[in-house]
Formats: structure tokens, C-alpha cells, sequence
């Protein structure tokens, strides 16, 4: 099987990633920092050790202001649900997965918060301009993704970045397609929130995530419960990461990340990156000469991350993506990738697109056999 759906979620994970969560599961998975014992100690040292490691990976400065979640959906929740109040502006992009346009969209229509979504250009960029004439007294945050799931564009956060901390609004900014591919300084880039999954380009299980809250945002939480200290305490105590992570954490998964991201530091961001690009350029010059077929994003691979996505004249997305899966056991997305304002702006909506999203573990073959196996039912259907 050809595996082209890493933008959904990575697979396979890397081997240590299996054994170390194996191994954890059976032999040391107590519940950490609940109890006084030498397994929950070991426990907690572990999760410490990766907010540790996640720490170094986005240039944290204070570890324990890493909090872990379910995946990026939770994060960007925690985030946006955490900073607005009533009254607040936000301005975010049409390029927004729907775990940033729905909390904000209902946000909207209760009434709390107005909302500002900008236009992207014809090359599928926000430009940071716009941003800076969307900006009011009132604006709290500014939410915008590191890279299209549909389009593999990436943004230009740290220019976003400067005009919301000048402006004094929160940046958040959801690096679902981009964490583990490209280097991310959360300092240089001026961020105040980053949410990102484990279970994509970080190499970790599906059930982990994270998110990085800087010194500026004040996050309401809406987890409240057992930390494991200060239980005397009648409210969630405001030291972090406590604050925020209420109740027994995924350890496992916790576990399965910090490998994932070892993993990645042993390989080289570097190495990764560069290998997704030639898998991406392979993929996007086969296809590009198959008439009939059109391609989203952009041709030049360093501004863009893995997903690739087109539309074949005369063939259904939906009908396309089966036949690659039931004949030619090529598992690829097609549809709206939870993302309707792009496919909106790009004019496939609502059917949308195919998705072929290659990832480290995939290899030049992968992308000549995706390639011909798009040109084949091209020739089938055109018979
Ligand atoms: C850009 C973007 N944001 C957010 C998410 C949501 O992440 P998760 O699936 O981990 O909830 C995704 C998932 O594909 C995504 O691509």
C-alpha cells in the first residue's frame, strides 16, 4: 500500500516510536505526579522530558508552558476559547481549518466577538498588510495557519507576528501541517500561542498534541479538575502546566512524541524537509504534465510544505480518491479537508480536491506509481 494521507495523520510512525510506547505501556505506565511511588516518579520524569524536548524543538523558553493535548483541534480550542471575552475582535484567513473557523464562527454568532476573515492572494498568500488594516482597538488575536491543508502554502508568520505584537494583540498560530517540516522559533516568530498535533509531522500516536502559551496570553481554562498536588485548593491551581491540564494525561502518547521528535532531531529537520520537497516536486511536475490535470498551491516547493491537490477535468474527487484506494491501493483524501473557504476561493467547492500528501517514509517510487496510476484513470474514463 502507497500511504499519501501524512496531512491527516503520519504513517507508519517511526520503529522507536512502537517500542518505546510498548514498552512503556507495559512496563512503567503509572499515573505521574499523582502518587509517591518510584513508578509515577519515573512517570512524570518522562512527560517532563518531553515537555523538554518540545521545549528545545520550538525554542521555549519555559518548558512547563507547554501543555499537552488531544491533537490540534483541542489545542486550538484551549487557545481560542481560553483568550477571548466579550467584545473581542479577531481576525484570522479564509485558509483556517475548521478547528479554527468553527469555535470562531460560533463565537461570532452568539454575539461575543466580531470576526475579520481575510482574503488570501491568487498564490494562496495572506498578505501581512491586510492584516495590519484589519487591526482595531478591539482586536485580542490574530489567528492564522503556518501552511494550507489544501494548498501546502506557507505563510509569513513572523511579519503577522510583529504587526500583532505591536499592535498588542495575541498571535496564535496553528502549525497542524507544519511542526516536525519546518524549523519553528516561537520566539523569533513572535508567537504567542502555537498549537500542534503529535500524531502528524512530529511522529507521535493519534491522541497527542500540544500547545505553547507565551508569557502575554491570559488562558481561562475550561478543563478543570485533579493535578495531583494542591488538592486542598477549592479552584485549578494557576501554575502551569497544571493550569490547563487537568486529569491523568495520554503518558503513552506523551511518550510515543518525545520519540517521535528524538526521532526527527537524530534524522535532521533539515534531511526531512528536504526529502518531502523532492518527493512534492516529483509529484507536482508528473502530474502537472498530464493534461487535464490541475494543480493547487504553488510550483515553487521551498514555500510550500507536502500537500498536493488537483482536480482531474471530468473526474469526481470523491470517485477519483476510491479508484486510487480499490485499484491501485493508493489511500489519498479528497473533499474539502475541513477547510471550505479555501476550496471556496480556489472554485472547487463544495466538491473540492484530491489530496496527495507524501511524507518522510514514502520514496520517488511512491510518487511515479501515484502519477501513473492518476494518468491511468484518466485513460480509462476518457475510453
Ligand atoms: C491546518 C490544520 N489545522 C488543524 C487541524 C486539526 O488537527 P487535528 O486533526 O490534530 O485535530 C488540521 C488537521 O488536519 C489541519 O490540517
Amino acid at each position: 500500500m502507497i500511504y499519501l494521507d501524512n496531512a491527516a495523520t503520519s504513517f507508519p510512525k517511526p520503529a522507536r516510536v512502537y517500542e518505546r510506547m510498548d514498552r512503556f505501556l507495559r512496563e512503567e505506565a503509572a499515573n505521574p505526579g499523582r502518587s509517591g511511588h518510584r513508578l509515577s516518579v519515573e512517570a512524570e520524569a518522562q512527560i517532563l522530558q518531553a515537555r523538554n524536548i518540545l521545549a528545545k524543538f520550538f525554542n521555549v523558553k519555559h518548558p512547563e508552558r507547554i501543555i499537552f493535548t488531544l491533537n490540534g483541534t483541542d489545542s486550538l480550542n484551549i487557545a481560542i476559547k481560553g483568550v477571548l471575552r466579550a467584545g473581542d475582535h479577531v481576525i484570522t484567513t479564509v485558509l483556517e481549518h475548521n478547528s479554527v473557523l468553527r469555535p470562531l464562527n460560533a463565537l461570532a454568532a452568539n454575539g461575543k466577538i466580531a470576526l475579520t476573515k481575510l482574503d488570501a492572494s491568487k498564490e494562496g498568500l495572506i498578505d501581512p498588510e491586510n492584516v495590519r488594516k484589519a487591526i482595531r482597538k478591539s482586536t485580542r488575536l490574530v489567528a492564522v495557519t503556518h501552511a494550507s491543508n489544501v494548498t501546502g502554502v506557507v505563510q509569513p508568520v513572523q511579519p503577522i507576528g510583529r504587526i500583532a505584537r505591536e499592535s498588542g494583540a495575541l498571535f496564535l498560530v496553528d502549525a497542524a501541517q507544519t511542526a516536525g517540516v519546518i524549523p519553528i522559533d516561537v520566539e523569533q516568530d513572535l508567537i504567542d500561542l502555537l498549537a500542534f498535533p503529535g500524531h502528524k509531522s512530529l511522529y507521535g500516536p493519534p491522541g497527542t498534541g500540544g500547545l505553547v502559551v507565551g508569557e502575554r496570553p491570559q488562558l481561562v481554562p475550561w478543563r478543570e479538575g485533579g493535578t495531583g498536588f494542591d488538592s486542598e485548593s477549592a479552584t485549578q491551581p494557576e501554575e502551569f502546566p497544571f493550569a490547563l491540564e487537568g486529569g491523568t494525561p495520554n503518558t503513552v502518547g506523551i511518550v510515543g512524541l518525545k520519540e517521535g521528535v528524538e526521532f526527527i532531531l537524530k534524522e535532521g529537520l533539515e534531511r526531512i524537509q528536504n526529502h518531502e520537497r523532492s518527493l512534492v516536486r516529483k509529484l507536482r511536475d508528473g502530474l502537472a504534465r498530464l493534461s487535464g490535470v490541475h494543480l493547487h498551491g504553488t510550483s515553487d516547493v521551498a514555500k510550500s510544505v507536502a500537500p498536493v491537490s488537483f482536480v482531474v477535468d471530468g473526474l469526481d474527487p470523491q470517485e477519483l480518491s476510491v479508484i486510487l484506494d480499490q485499484s491501485f491501493d493508493i489511500a489519498v483524501r479528497a473533499g474539502l479537508h475541513c477547510a471550505p473557504l479555501v476550496h471556496q476561493a480556489l472554485g472547487t467547492f463544495p466538491k473540492g480536491s484530491v489530496r496527495l500528501s507524501p511524507g518522510y517514509f514514502n520514496t520517488a517510487h511512491d510518487m511515479e506509481q501515484a502519477v501513473s496510476a492518476v494518468r491511468e484513470i484518466q485513460s480509462q474514463v476518457s475510453v
